[in-house]
């Protein structure tokens, strides 16, 4: 049996906020329908490594990124790639709770 490809891969991961270097050369594979832990001291990067898995630090004024983020042997990073599938298959729950901006019937309804 052939060794099975990671489901998401991160390879020569580097992320900033400005000036500000938050990841240094992040290369990881993560595998499908194993449970992955990251853990380290506050501030190390783990949110900011788990939103650039669904492309959630898009929405970040003056980040940059560079390296890969592959999910299936595909680049999420290209320009041809659909943030709305892509965050259809990789959610995230948060740290805190997040209403959505919407009404509270219609976030109850949700
Ligand atoms: N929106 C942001 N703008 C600027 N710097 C940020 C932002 N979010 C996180 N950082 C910085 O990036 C580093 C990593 O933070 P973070 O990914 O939240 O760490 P963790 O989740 O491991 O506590 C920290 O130095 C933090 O201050
Ligand atoms: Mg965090």
């Amino acid at each position: 049996m052939t060794a099975q490809a990671p489901h998401i891969e991160a390879k020569h991961l580097n992320f900033f906020y400005g000036a500000t270097q938050a990841l240094f050369d992040v290369t990881i594979g993560i595998k499908r329908s194993n449970v992955t832990a990251f853990i380290g001291p506050s501030g190390c990067g783990k949110s900011t490594f788990l939103r650039t898995l669904n492309r959630m630090n898009d929405i970040i004024d003056g980040i940059r990124i560079d390296g890969h983020v592959l999910v299936d042997g595909e680049d999420i990073y290209k320009s041809a790639s659909n943030v709305i599938d892509l965050r259809r298959k990789i959610g995230m729950v948060f740290q805190k709770s997040n209403p959505f901006p919407k009404s509270i019937y219609e976030n109850v309804a949700y």
